[in-house]
């Protein structure tokens, strides 16, 4: 039977473009599934986008979209960077398929059926940034979020629940006995001593909003859908047809499961407690890495200080970020992002040791054999090199199913530093010189056999520029060459070396602009003056709304719960603060002005989706109306 690995990266949520924190998981998992299939393993490697929740309608919602058409929208950029990057996904999952609806579904169904899910009311705090519920002493200063420090909001609903508590012990039993089950060590104890601290039962359903999965039409309650993190964790099974066709099942359990360190705790707790429920296998290894960061700050969307990957790699080429990511940072800490640390090593490492290696001997085997490489006298003139090559080789694997690419990385360079010490120590054109034509060629071919075999290593990783010395030195990269050159340890065959133009030329200067001086201290200075530009202003996007209709808020005499159409289709709800100046009759059918793209907010336990203008002074307060009827929607500049 061949031998099967299966990875997988979360599934990033589509409120959010893309931003190298992205690009880091899924090119780790990338590099991983690379390395797996040239080893000769059956790969199956997942990505994909989730889309459901509260913070996905409402973003969808502050830009005047639909939850759905917004999705569509965001998910379609994730897949084209991947696509662009040439990720080497198997399946792309999106949780609005109706295939993961059916695996989730059904999951619910079996969890319920072992008497594992129960119904009754959660009181609680939400944060819907990180769709995560929380208890009155997890909160900071009793308001906001443990995680990301933003304002949570009280929620009182019916709800089902799954009996955490009940797999605490099991819980704590796998991470004792399967040593690595979660890596790296240091975040496995954090999780034990979570866990130790005892566990609720979860929530699992949520009735104040639509967007989500319905439960199975089997329980008849359409009120509730699907906790999102139930809805998205389950994505690693259905993405291998639980709960349809089971085409790619016996890929369970996964192999890894590569995260960020935000996730681990739903990734490393409920996901193997559900599991547990459903009866399935526990994953091998659940892998959470550290933080790229700006200035020392997360990086995050909300933050304003996110690095486009699609610029790093289009200025910097991919095979060069690629290299960056895996090299910079051991896995499972922080990394600060610097165009100075990316060019250090495309000067030093891929320029100097390996790029003008491969030029050194190309123009040598030039001037000394037409170009011509032979290895047949490599093992007689330097048997000691190949053998300090070897041993460092045998020793590599275990580092990338570490996941230490980093360290990986640094004992190929270790090799490529052999070759180049060799070159220095032996001159090539003295031993011409001296009539040594012989062992001058074999250095060469030296050279050369270190190249090949440090290049398929690192193949999963620069994939492009590994082909690339490869089509020069005449090999290929695959898994029979693989098989060849690295675990049968044999030598390049006669081949003809071909010229091509140098692989990483050096990088003077810094080249990306934006990358520069982050956002947050542009924005100071502009505050310092007190004046913004004209981007600023269109920040906030205002347009003509019309009135649908107007009631009163109950037990309030601030708010008015407004209708207003702003050209969308269906008209948004908006609270706002005007009932001691209007009457809900005589605004209907009236024009106002509307702030459309602020996040919307919850007043009184009512969500609003945009803020009415008006103006106020010592004689009362007056709306801001056009000043003849415009098209709803219309823009306001
Ligand atoms: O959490 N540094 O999605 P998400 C490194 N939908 N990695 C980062 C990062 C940063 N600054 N920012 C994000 C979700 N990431 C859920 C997952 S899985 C069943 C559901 C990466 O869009 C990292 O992998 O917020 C992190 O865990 C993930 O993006 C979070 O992506
Ligand atoms: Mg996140």
């Amino acid at each position: 039977m061949r031998k099967k690995v299966y990875i997988t990266t979360p599934i990033y949520y589509v409120n959010d473009i893309p931003h190298i924190g992205h690009a880091y998981t899924t090119i780790i998992a990338d590099s991983l599934a690379r390395y797996y299939r040239l080893t000769g393993y059956d790969t199956f490697f997942l990505t994909g986008t989730d889309e459901h929740g509260q913070k996905i309608e409402q973003s969808a919602l502050s830009r005047g979209k639909s939850a759905k058409e917004y999705a569509d929208e965001v998910s379609a950029k994730f897949k084209a960077l991947w696509d662009d990057f040439e990720i080497s996904y198997d399946y792309f999952i999106r949780t609005t398929d109706e295939n993961h609806k059916k695996g989730a579904q059904k999951a619910f169904e079996v969890m319920l059926g072992n008497g594992d899910i129960y119904k009754g009311e959660y009181e609680g705090h939400y944060c819907v940034s990180c769709e995560t519920f929380f208890t009155d002493s997890q909160l900071i200063n009793n308001e906001y979020c443990p995680d990301c420090g933003r304002s949570t909001t009280l929620v009182k609903e019916e709800s089902y629940f799954f009996r955490l508590s009940k797999y605490q012990d099991k819980l704590l039993e796998w991470y004792q006995n399967v040593d690595d089950c979660v890596m790296p060590k240091a975040k496995k104890n954090e999780v034990i001593s979570f866990v130790k601290q005892g566990l609720r039962d979860l929530s699992i359903t949520r009735t104040s909003f639509d967007w989500g999965i319905k439960l199975p039409a089997s329980l008849n309650d359409s009120k509730h859908v699907l906790y999102v993190w139930l809805d998205a964790l389950v994505n690693y099974i259905s993405a291998l047809g639980y709960g349809t066709d089971e085409k790619h099942i016996d890929f369970w359990p996964a192999d890894f499961h590569l995260v960020g360190k935000d996730i681990l705790r739903f990734h490393s707790i409920y996901w193997p407690a559900f599991l547990m429920s459903l009866g399935l296998d526990l994953p091998k290894h659940i892998a959470a890495h550290g933080w790229w960061t700006r200035n020392g700050e997360k990086m995050s969307k909300s933050k304003g200080n996110v690095v486009n990957p699609r610029e790093v790699a289009d200025t910097y080429g991919l095979e060069s970020f690629r290299f960056f990511l895996l090299r910079e940072v051991p896995f499972g800490q922080d990394g600060d992002f610097s165009q100075k640390a990316l060019i250090d090593r495309i000067n030093s490492d891929l320029g100097n040791e390996l790029g003008n290696l491969l030029n050194r001997i190309i123009g040598m085997s030039g001037k000394y054999s037409n170009h011509e490489l032979d290895s047949s006298n490599v093992l007689r003139f330097y048997a000691k090199e190949i053998d300090s090559v070897q041993e460092i080789l045998n020793g590599v694997e275990g580092y990338m199913k570490e996941l230490q690419t980093n360290k990986y990385l640094e004992e190929l360079w270790k090799v490529l530093t052999i070759a180049n010490q060799s070159i220095t120590l032996h001159e090539p054109w003295a031993k011409i010189k001296e009539g040594k034509k012989d062992e001058a060629l074999a250095l060469i071919a030296l050279v050369a056999n270190i190249l090949a075999k440090v290049s398929i290593l690192f193949s999963p990783i620069m994939p492009k520029t590994a082909k690339a010395i490869g089509e020069s030195l005449g090999f290929d990269i695959s898994t029979a060459e693989y098989n060849r050159l690295i675990v049968k340890k044999e030598l390049l065959k006669p081949t003809v070396l071909k010229v091509i133009s140098p692989l990483f030329p050096r990088v003077e200067t810094e080249l990306m602009q934006t990358a520069q001086s982050t956002p947050a201290l542009k924005e100071e200075s502009k505050k310092e003056e007190g004046l913004i530009n004209i981007d600023k202003f269109f920040a906030s996007k205002i347009q003509i709304g019309t009135v649908i209709k107007a009631e009163a808020v109950e037990k309030s005499d601030r708010l008015l719960k407004l209708l207003v159409d702003i050209g969308e289709g269906s008209p948004r709800q908006i609270i706002s603060g005007i009932k001691a100046y209007y009457k809900p009759e005589e605004l209907s059918g009236t024009q106002v002005c509307v702030v459309t793209n602020l996040k919307p907010a919850k007043i009184m336990g009512l969500e609003s989706y945009g803020m009415i203008l008006s103006a106020q002074d010592e004689n009362g307060l007056s709306l801001i109306r056009p000043e003849h009827l415009k098209k709803s929607g219309a823009i306001i500049k």
